[in-house]
């Protein structure tokens, strides 16, 4: 039997191309200090840019970050203003912080439901980051796996293609993340272990990486931990 050598080190050479996070326990980690939620929402954007920031750093090519999600609209109305105003502020920040680590910022998701301040700002972070060269950097933001198939499927029909004709590539197109590879390592954080209709094409064959660990408080060390299990797992596309 063949077993993989387990290293210690993370080998820059098999990097996983991109990386997913469920940015899960922002709530759960203000709430173990008597804070208000959104206390827990701000430390989770300053975690996000340091993580970002380390992927960037060792060489991972797409991360996509899952901010708010089509369910997310049923929590309570200051919670969705305040989640909104804090990616707001992410967005235009950005152009300051992350643009300069040469970060491609991109968001993912239905933007018809977001405010006209927000969909011009995302419009003017992406045009503002386009030309860098680093880690693109996908905000799924009104982001729904669902909602993205469902538009997928849409936008074929409109091209008129025959059912017999439609491919898996067909749909890849279609996709938010269209030319983008496929996740290779999904992590979440806060103990939970679901996908939340996060990326439901795009993860099949990733591989899954849980921590207790609530979102404010996964470190750069963290994200080390992760990718170093990944590169000592055998992944097998359904072969041998
Ligand atoms: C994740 O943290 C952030 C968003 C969903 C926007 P939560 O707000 O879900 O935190 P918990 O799960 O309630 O602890
Ligand atoms: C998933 O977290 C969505 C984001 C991280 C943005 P949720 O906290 O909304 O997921 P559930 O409700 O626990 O499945
Ligand atoms: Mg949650």
């Amino acid at each position: 039997m063949f077993f993989k050598k387990k290293s210690h080190e993370i080998d820059l050479n098999n990097l996983p191309k991109h990386i997913g996070f469920i940015m899960d326990g922002n709530g759960r980690w203000a709430k173990k200090r008597g804070l208000p939620r959104s206390a827990g929402h701000r430390a989770g954007a300053e975690s996000l840019k340091k993580i970002i920031t380390e992927a960037n750093n060792l060489g991972v090519k797409y991360a996509t970050v899952y901010a708010f999600s089509t369910e997310n609209w049923k929590r309570p109305k200051d919670e969705v203003d305040y989640l909104m105003s804090l990616l707001m502020d992410y967005l235009v920040n950005a152009e300051k912080t992350l643009s300069r680590e040469n970060v491609v910022i991109r968001a993912i998701g239905s933007r018809k439901e977001l405010s006209e301040e927000m969909q011009r700002q995302i419009i003017k972070t992406e045009e503002f980051t386009k030309k860098n060269t680093g880690i693109v950097m996908n905000i799924a933001l009104n982001y729904g796996g669902r909602d993205e198939l469902v538009n997928a499927v849409r936008s074929i029909c409109t091209e008129g293609k025959v059912p017999d004709d439609i491919t898996a590539d067909d749909i890849e197109r279609h996709l938010y993340t269209a030319g983008q590879p496929d996740v290779d390592l999904l992590i979440r954080t806060s103990g939970e272990q679901r996908l939340s209709n996060f990326m439901l094409w795009q993860v099949s064959y990733a591989e899954m990486w849980f921590t207790d660990k609530l979102w404010p408080d996964f470190k750069p060390a963290d994200l080390h931990r992760a990718i170093l299990d990944y590169q000592n797992r055998g992944r097998r596309f359904g072969g041998i």
